[in-house]
């Protein structure tokens, strides 16, 4: 298969991780006879730096054109008092490619359960996924505006908005384990009444999937007390933000988990649901999983089951092997962990191909 991939490596530990991920795609291209075009454009704070925007021209039309995007990761105190930021660039190229559904999965597997602050019984059959709404919410609605005295965000949903997300993840439940969690904060906001409302009128349309509701703070602590409840959690921008930075935690760290964000009809983009790491970036100790897992989602999308498998199982077996990078609670470099998993990709071909 020929595939054109915009790579955007960012800032921060983004070009470690997404460097990573390149050789990976390489060698998989290599190993299964696929063509991957793979070319890195400016993106975030560095963008800023050299073209004056965080999202340039020629970035955005090449990702429009493109099969996929991989993406590092933004931002940076460097750039932190601008007033273009890099984060602007997340959300414009989010919006510009109606990248509406963000699906960010979480897992406990047996080599990580024992890594994570929670306790193990706790973190058995944890298996769920976060349906993040990307597009709308509190990140876009107008008025937007800052004085010294005064700030105005405004957290508007229209109910085409709520409709398309929810039939999103009762889409996605039906080929999982045919349960909605619908998280919303319907006893304060007019927002989530409306997102309730619809929830339940797209759930008409699914009778043989269960729906259930939740308040996003019940919801925060049952994420904690009984993951394995959820199958597919479906929320609005800013709650599936900060929800799914807690669910790191179940498996135990930011830095495992995995991203996909789609539209209807244009190119997907991948990208681990952690930031630029600014305080470990340079120090050659980031944690490439969550980036090589973006990978292997994307490559599942593709059709490409075998190459997507290859690399999950050559990351279990980096980990049963004893290599954790820093976050997990191990001693490993980036760089020994890239090693180790090179060695599992190569032994894991035989299975594979
Ligand atoms: P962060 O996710 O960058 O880091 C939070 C903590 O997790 C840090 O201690 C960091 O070292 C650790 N961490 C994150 N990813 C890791 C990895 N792969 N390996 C090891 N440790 C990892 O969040 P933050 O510190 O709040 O934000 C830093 C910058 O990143 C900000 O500018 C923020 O706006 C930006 N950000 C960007 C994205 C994105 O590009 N999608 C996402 C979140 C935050
Ligand atoms: C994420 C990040 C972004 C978000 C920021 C950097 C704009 O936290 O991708 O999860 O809030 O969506
Ligand atoms: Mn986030």
């Amino acid at each position: 298969m020929k595939k054109n991939i915009v790579c955007l490596p960012g800032d921060g530990i983004g070009p470690e991780i997404l460097n990573i991920a390149t050789e990976v795609l390489e060698f998989v291209g290599e190993t299964f006879n696929h063509e991957f075009t793979l070319k890195n454009y400016p993106f975030g704070g560095n963008a800023i730096d050299d073209y004056g925007v965080s999202l340039p021209d020629h970035t955005l039309e090449a990702s429009k054109c493109a099969d996929a995007v991989l993406l590092g990761a933004v931002g940076g105190p460097k750039w932190d008092s601008g007033i273009e930021r890099p984060e602007n660039g997340l959300l414009k190229i989010r919006k510009e490619l109606q990248l509406f559904a963000n699906l960010r999965p979480v897992s406990v597997s047996p080599e990580t359960s024992k890594l994570s602050p929670l306790k193990e019984e706790i973190l058995k059959d944890v298996d769920f996924t976060v349906v993040r709404e990307l597009t709308g919410g509190i990140y876009f609605a107008q008025p937007k505006r800052r004085t010294d005295e005064v700030a105005t965000d405004t957290l508007t949903y229209e109910r085409h908005e709520i409709e398309r997300i929810v039939d999103f993840a009762f889409k996605l439940a039906k080929k999982r384990r045919n349960k909605v969690t619908s998280v919303d904060k319907a006893n304060v906001l007019e927002s989530s009444k409306l997102w309730r409302q619809v929830a339940c009128e797209v759930h008409s349309r699914y009778p043989e999937v269960e729906l259930e509701h939740l308040y996003v703070d019940a919801a925060a602590m049952e994420l904690m007390r009984n993951p394995r409840r959820f199958d597919v959690v479906v929320t609005e921008n800013l709650f599936g933000d900060i929800l799914s930075d807690e669910a790191s935690m179940l498996p135990g760290s930011l830095g495992l988990l995995p991203s996909g964000s789609y539209s209807t009809t244009g190119p997907a983009l991948y990208e681990p649901i952690h930031g630029s790491a600014p305080d470990i970036a340079g120090k050659g100790i980031a944690n490439p999983i969550g980036m090589l897992r973006s990978v292997s989602m994307m490559l599942a999308d593709f059709g490409m089951s075998s190459e997507s498998s290859l690399i999950e199982s050559s990351i279990s077996a980096t980990l049963r092997a004893g290599f954790y990078t820093k976050d997990l609670g191990g001693n490993c470099s980036t760089d020994e962990f890239k090693n180790e998993l090179f060695k599992e990709l190569k032994k894991g071909v035989q299975t594979h191909v």
